[in-house]
C-alpha cells in the first residue's frame, strides 16, 4: 500500500465505510473530515458543537462558483428543517450535504435523542454518509446503545444499507470500543496523553512489548501531521496541504 498524500487516503474510503479522526483541538481533524466529505455525494453531517464551514476554495468561473457555493449552503437548526433539507435534496435528486446543527439543551436525553435522529433518517434513507464533528457528544464508551441507538446500528451494521459513517473524536479512551474496532480509516494526529496513544498503538498492531509502528516523535513536533492507520498499516507522517487543495 502507498499512502504519500492525502488524496492516496480518500480514494480508499469507500461510501460505507467508516473513518475517524481523531486528535486535540486545533490539531486539523475537522478539516481533514470536511475536506473527504466534500468528496461524497448525499453527506447528512451533525455538528453538535453548532459550527460548521466546508472552507470552499473560490473558483474562477462564477458560474460554477455560484454552483458550488449553492451545494453546500444547506443547514438544518432543528428536526423540522432537517426534514425539509433532506426532501429537498431527495425531491432535487442533487445529493447535496446537509448541515444539521441542533441547539443543545439541559436535558441530557432529549439532547442525545436529537443528535442520534440523523443515523435513524439515514438508515431509513439508505446511501447517506453520515458524520459528525464531535463523537463524545452522541456516546461514551459506557452508553453507546443506549445514548445513540442509532449511531450503534450505523456503525456496526450501516454498510448493508450503504450508509458509512465519519466522526471526529479528541481522546480514543472515550470512544466505546466497538466504534474505534469498526473503523477502517483511522486518521490520529499526535495525542498527549500516554493511554490514548496505547489505544491506537494496539489498533495499529503493536505487539505487546515491541515498538509502536506510529512516529509519534514527528506527530509532536510538527503541525497539522497525521498518520492514516488501517488494518495492518500505518503511513509515515503526512500533512494536508491547504494551498494544494485551494489549487
Ligand atoms: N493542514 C493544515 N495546514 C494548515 N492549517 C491547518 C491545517 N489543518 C487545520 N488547520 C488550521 O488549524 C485550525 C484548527 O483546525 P481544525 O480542523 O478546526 O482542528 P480540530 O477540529 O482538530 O480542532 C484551523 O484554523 C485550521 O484552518
Ligand atoms: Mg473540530
Amino acid at each position: 500500500m502507498r499512502i504519500e498524500h492525502f488524496d492516496d487516503i480518500i480514494d480508499r474510503i469507500r461510501y460505507q465505510d467508516r473513518a475517524g479522526f481523531c486528535g486535540p483541538t486545533d490539531s486539523g481533524k475537522t478539516r481533514a473530515m470536511a475536506e473527504v466529505l466534500k468528496h461524497f455525494d448525499d453527506v447528512l453531517l451533525t455538528s453538535p458543537k453548532r459550527k460548521w464551514d466546508w472552507e470552499l476554495q473560490p473558483i474562477d468561473d462564477p458560474k460554477a462558483w455560484e454552483r458550488q457555493q449553492k451545494r453546500f449552503s444547506r443547514r438544518a437548526y432543528d428536526l423540522k428543517e432537517l426534514d425539509r433539507e433532506l426532501n429537498a435534496v431527495a425531491r432535487e435528486d442533487s445529493g447535496d450535504p446537509v448541515v444539521f446543527l441542533p441547539e443543545r439543551m439541559a436535558d441530557r436525553r432529549l439532547h442525545h435523542a436529537v443528535l442520534d435522529t440523523p443515523y435513524r433518517i439515514a438508515l431509513e434513507r439508505g446511501n447517506t454518509m453520515t458524520a459528525t464533528d464531535e463523537l463524545y457528544y452522541h456516546a461514551n464508551g459506557s452508553n453507546f446503545e443506549s445514548a445513540a441507538p442509532w449511531l450503534y446500528y450505523t456503525i456496526t451494521g450501516g454498510r448493508s444499507d450503504g450508509v458509512g459513517s465519519m466522526y471526529c473524536f479528541q481522546r480514543p479512551v472515550w470512544v466505546p470500543k466497538v466504534a474505534l474496532s469498526e473503523t477502517q480509516h483511522l486518521i490520529v494526529f499526535f495525542l498527549e496523553e500516554q493511554d490514548d496513544r496505547d489505544t491506537i498503538d494496539a489498533r495499529a498492531g503493536k505487539e505487546r512489548g515491541g515498538k509502536s509502528p506510529i512516529d509519534w516523535e514527528t506527530l509532536r513536533n510538527e503541525d497539522h501531521t497525521f498518520v492514516y492507520v488501517t488494518r495492518r498499516f500505518v503511513s509515515e507522517p503526512l500533512t494536508l496541504d491547504l494551498e494544494k487543495e485551494a489549487a
